[in-house]
């Protein structure tokens, strides 16, 4: 008889009101992360940090294919290199590549081609989306629904970020393939976001934006 792969699930069951005020719980903490784009010298623990990825690590994937690599970058010279290597790229983004459209779009968070934050913030995780998987005899495997799965996993990571008590920006300079020339990633890897994790500088603004309501994106049928 072939053997099952299948294990029992252990579910631990809480009650309906715990339930609920549980998510209501996590729903009130949820909604205090914010975007951070100034940031504190002040070092985060690394196991704060290693936990963090961890958790993103336990997410679903496409047939459990798991199709991210995650660099975290403190050394200071590597992040000068980034932080370089990003400002060329926005240079060119803010003065020219990018259409009129997307800059009036960025207008309210008034960022700019300057990135101090890639060498202040505590910890950059590099976040690389891999495109394809090698087997042990060099054949390429195709992987299924490889940026969803990244997304969700990232979304996991900034949660988890909040949770712990840190905050997190999410930076995308475009194009971004100088991260696997400086971090020496395969050719199978495509970086996919910039997280930049650590405390808020004392003085933090943040844009004084809105969420859409809950009745303007949700149906129910
Ligand atoms: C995919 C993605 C890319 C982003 N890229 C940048 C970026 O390059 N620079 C930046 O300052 N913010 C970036 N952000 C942050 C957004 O501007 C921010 O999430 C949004 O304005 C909502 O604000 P909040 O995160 O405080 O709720 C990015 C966010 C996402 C999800």
């Amino acid at each position: 008889m072939k053997k099952s792969n299948f294990i029992s699930y252990k579910f631990s069951q809480i009650s309906e009101e715990e339930s609920i005020q549980n998510s209501e719980e996590f729903y009130r903490l949820m909604k205090t992360r914010r975007t951070v784009r100034t940031f504190s010298k002040k070092k985060a623990n690394d196991e704060i940090i290693k936990n963090c990825i961890k958790t993103a690590a336990s997410a679903p994937s496409g047939a459990n294919q798991q199709p991210w690599h995650f660099v975290v970058v403190t050394d200071p010279s590597i992040r000068k290199k980034i932080r370089d290597a990003a400002e060329k790229e926005e240079i060119e983004f803010y003065s020219g590549r990018a259409p009129e459209e997307w800059l009036n779009a960025l207008k309210k968070f008034e960022t700019n081609e300057v990135k101090p934050f890639l060498e202040e913030a505590s910890h950059l995780i590099i976040v690389f989306q891999k495109s394809y998987d090698i087997d042990s005899d060099g054949n390429k495997l195709k992987i299924y629904y490889s940026k969803e799965s990244v997304g969700i996993s990232v979304g996991m990571l900034l949660t988890a970020i909040h949770n712990a008590g840190l905050v997190s920006l999410t930076h995308t300079p475009s194009p971004m393939n100088f991260l696997n020339t400086i971090l020496n990633r395969p050719e199978n890897e495509k970086p996919f976001l910039i997280i930049a994790a650590g405390y808020p500088a004392d003085d933090t603004k943040v844009p004084d934006i809105k969420k859409k309501s809950f009745e303007e994106i949700t149906t129910f049928v």
